[in-house]
């Protein structure tokens, strides 16, 4: 039976793993996968995850389940990294999750539960953005958001778009670091956008994703708290892939505020019994490594230190780059402007194919550059590679 399936694109990510790992040329350059890297172009373990596992090793007694809602005391503190003061006397269902993925999976189930049938989501966005939304069964609608020729926020478009929408629609936001534009929303537009999801009766579902790869920590939660103090009602996918390098330790949750403490516990168990017919139960040792840093001061002032160097880095070289690429094109004095790994560069998929076959820098046909692919010794000599198309 199985010549009835249509064999499915390969994941143009994926591919292009293959395809730089095949490319014997020296100095060959990979702008294209989306995980951290850092000088000697490894995606490190942070110290503080490396103590938080030998901790565990150590302590822990038993290998038996954890329940489908996962562990309660992981899943209060990243509430509380996350929304700070905005999230505190909030009814809140909340999950474990395997990643941001499965957050973004299950929070897509509970809506199609909860009767919404559209979702609204930018252009560009993650591509397994609309892909997971589509097969939960909820139509996905465009709305303009960033324009790649200008680099610039199509902010009046986006709002004209969303005054169309219908009450019980829901929305997708990126709380920072978008991907894949690295475009940032002001504060006021963060207000004016949350003012009308509020006055149109829109559910935000906001994927937070790089919390700490933006501007920092508490800045890079600022607009997801501007939203939620606005709506009386919220889904929030998190992924701790990028911001604890826990990506294989498929670590994340999906937090769901609603207007009581019984809404809550309802949305609860409904979340429960999505993930216990997905996947039963989630993993735990992310999680279990999440928990342990958030709790213990001395952990997390190692933790944050070090994301802040990663943070650093990543902004050292996007200052640096954008300087040299506006050279030849403006408009990239933007790239500076812009926060987190991710830019969408306005090329040509010819211009990406010969950078690929002419000098080995490799980056997706969308010309989507994640700038921790980046040495600091090799900036200099990409630039030039880029000037010379
Ligand atoms: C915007 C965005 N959301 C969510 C995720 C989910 O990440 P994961 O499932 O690996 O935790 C990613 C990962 O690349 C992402 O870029």
């Amino acid at each position: 039976m199985f010549e009835t399936l249509n064999r499915q694109p390969d994941d143009p990510l994926l591919a292009l793993i293959g395809l730089y790992r095949a490319d014997a040329r020296a100095g060959k350059v990979d702008l294209g996968v989306g995980v951290y890297r850092d000088e000697e172009g490894a995606t490190p373990i942070f110290r503080a995850v490396k103590e938080a596992e030998r901790r565990l090793v150590a302590g822990q007694a038993t290998k038996s389940y954890v329940g489908p809602e996962g562990d309660p005391v992981f899943l209060e503190r990243l509430w509380e990294l996350t929304t700070g003061p905005s999230g505190r006397d909030r009814a809140v269902a909340s999950l474990q999750t395997p990643g941001g993925s499965g957050a973004l999976r299950l929070a897509a189930d509970l809506m199609a539960r909860m009767g919404v049938t559209r979702i609204w989501v930018g252009v560009p966005t993650w591509p397994n953005h609309p892909a997971i939304f589509k097969v939960a069964g909820l139509e996905v609608v465009s709305h303009p958001f960033f324009d790649v020729p200008s680099q610039s926020i199509l902010f009046d478009e986006m709002m004209e778009a969303l005054k169309t929408a219908e009450k019980g629609d829901a929305v997708l936001l990126h709380a920072s670091c978008h991907n894949p534009t690295g475009a940032v929303l002001t504060a006021d537009q963060w207000h004016a956008l949350s003012t009308l999801i509020a006055e149109r009766g829109l559910l935000p579902l906001i994927d937070s994703a790089y919390q700490g790869f933006g501007r920092g920590l508490e800045a890079d939660r600022a607009g997801l708290c501007t939203v939620l103090d606005a709506v009386p009602e919220a889904l929030l996918a998190i992924s701790c892939s990028k911001n604890f390098g826990l990506y294989r330790e498929r670590t994340g949750a999906v937090f769901a505020v609603t207007a009581t403490g019984d809404i809550a516990l309802s949305a609860r168990s409904n979340l429960a019994a999505l993930a216990r017919t997905a996947y039963s139960m989630p993993p735990d040792h992310g999680a279990a490594i999440v928990s342990e840093i958030l709790g213990d001061d001395v952990l997390k002032a190692d933790w944050m230190a070090e994301l802040d160097v990663m943070r650093g880095r990543v902004a050292s070289i996007r200052q640096r780059l954008a300087a040299g690429l506006s050279r030849r094109w403006q408009v990239l004095t933007a790239v500076a402007e812009q926060e987190g790994m991710f830019s969408l560069l306005p090329l040509a998929e010819e211009d990406v194919l010969r950078l690929r076959a002419e000098h080995a820098i490799y980056m997706p046909g969308s010309a989507r550059i994640n700038i921790a692919g980046l040495k600091s010794a090799e900036v200099d000599a990409v630039v030039e590679k880029f000037l010379s198309l």
